[in-house]
């Protein structure tokens, strides 16, 4: 990732322009060891770091604020060491091409803002963890009325699928690369014909970072419609005995419990099971009930300003850790005594947020923009200015 190096660095009065870049703010923390430049380019803004170390100073990219594609950080980095005549003794910035995989403006790649407040005007079928893409370009072929949604986290079977999509014209497929255990809770409730889980990680060891959980299946049945379906391929007996277990315990279902059953079309992963004669079991579970709609998370914002030193002073040095959230304020960098931004992380532990708070113009401010809205997250910010305010 880009990075300049230089022996010696006298910041400039901010704000200042280069060229296109505008470098608005400066906030250092009280070791002086480190900074943040608050830097504007065209409608984005991010940070960029510069880390005073024993006999020089590394400048670099901020990993939470990055813009995409690449080469905005790399102009940024040129704009500021020109800006200030630097000497620079390395630099990584005209070797390095922009190297994104994939656009997440693709067609077929979706961001997870994409799917907040979406209205879906087909029924949705989704796939959890779709691996080689084979059953769900099957079914997405198969069933052109529908809308699906396939979420992954490994980006080689992500770009795999996606290759396959426009090389076969889908039309009816987006792709998501985000962890199952939070994205339905971004749904709306009754909108989806059928989720698919096969084959998902037994997590033997982990059991917490199993796909299937109670807090999954509830919400799973919120978001399905009556008569919708979970279907549970494994062929894990612990994890066939954990899942049917945790149905079981719901108030209102149907469940059909299935072993050896043919489907029509089997995965790489199924076809080697078969090949090693394992039994494979299928737990299919039928949603009975009409949810009600989707509850709304307000907007996380602060209802007052507090100057940023009396809120740091505050501060717990220790993540607050509560039954499913947690809070840790992990960096402050001061700008004035009134003004300064903050680094935490926040959220379910399962998928944490990473943010910085920037207190300034008399306004606390989520950055680069507000966590995504799951009850999780507005437990931590409930907690966040409970902190804050004392
Ligand atoms: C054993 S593979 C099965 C793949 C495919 N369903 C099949 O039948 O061949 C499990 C897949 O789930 C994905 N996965 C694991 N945890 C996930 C999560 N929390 N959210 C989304 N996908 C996940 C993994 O990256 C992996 O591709």
């Amino acid at each position: 990732m880009p990075n300049i190096q230089t022996k010696a660095l006298a910041l400039k009065p901010l704000p200042f322009e280069e060229g296109e870049f505008k470098f608005l703010l400066s906030a250092t923390r009280d070791d002086k060891r480190e900074s943040l430049v608050l830097t504007r380019y065209r409608d984005r803004e991010f940070f960029i770091r510069i880390i005073q170390r024993d006999k020089d100073y590394l400048i670099k990219y901020d990993k939470l604020t990055r813009p995409s594609p690449v080469s905005i950080i790399q102009n940024a980095l040129k704009a500021f060491s020109s800006a200030h005549n630097l000497e620079v003794t390395f630099s990584n910035i005209e070797s390095k091409k922009s190297q994104s995989h994939f656009q997440k403006s693709d067609e077929y790649l979706k961001d997870v803002s994409y799917f907040i407040d979406k209205e879906f005007q087909k029924e949705v079928w989704i796939e959890i963890g779709f691996g080689s893409g084979r059953h769900l370009l099957y079914q997405a072929k198969k069933h052109p009325e529908i809308d699906f949604i396939g979420l992954e986290i490994h980006s080689p079977s992500i770009e795999q699928l996606i290759k396959q999509c426009k090389i076969q014209n889908i039309q009816n497929i987006k792709v998501l690369k985000f962890d199952a255990r939070i994205f339905l809770q971004l749904l709306p409730s009754n909108i989806v014909g059928k989720i698919f889980v096969h084959f998902p990680v037994p997590w033997d060891k982990k059991p917490h970072r199993r796909v299937i959980s109670k807090a999954f299946i509830d919400e799973a049945s919120r978001v399905l419609k009556v008569g919708g379906t979970v279907e549970l391929r494994t062929d894990s007996d612990n994890y066939y005995n954990y899942a049917y277990e945790l149905f079981n315990s719901l108030n209102s279902f149907e469940l059909e419990i299935r072993k050896n059953r043919e489907i029509e079309i089997s995965s790489k992963y199924e076809d080697r099971w078969k090949r090693l004669e394992k039994n494979i079991y299928d737990i299919i579970y039928t949603n009975t009930l009409h949810s009600p709609p989707k509850k709304q998370i307000p907007k996380f914002d602060f209802e007052k300003f507090i100057p940023f030193r009396q809120a740091v002073e505050k501060l717990p040095q220790k993540a607050v850790v509560e039954k499913d959230f947690f809070i840790h304020f992990e960096k402050a960098f001061t700008i004035d005594d009134k003004s300064g931004i903050l680094r935490l992380s926040f959220g379910s532990f399962d998928m944490p947020e990473h943010k910085y708070l920037i207190f300034n113009d008399n306004k606390i401010q989520y950055f680069p923009y507000q966590a995504l809205p799951i009850e999780q997250n507005l437990k931590s910010h409930k907690k966040i200015e409970e902190l804050i305010y004392g």
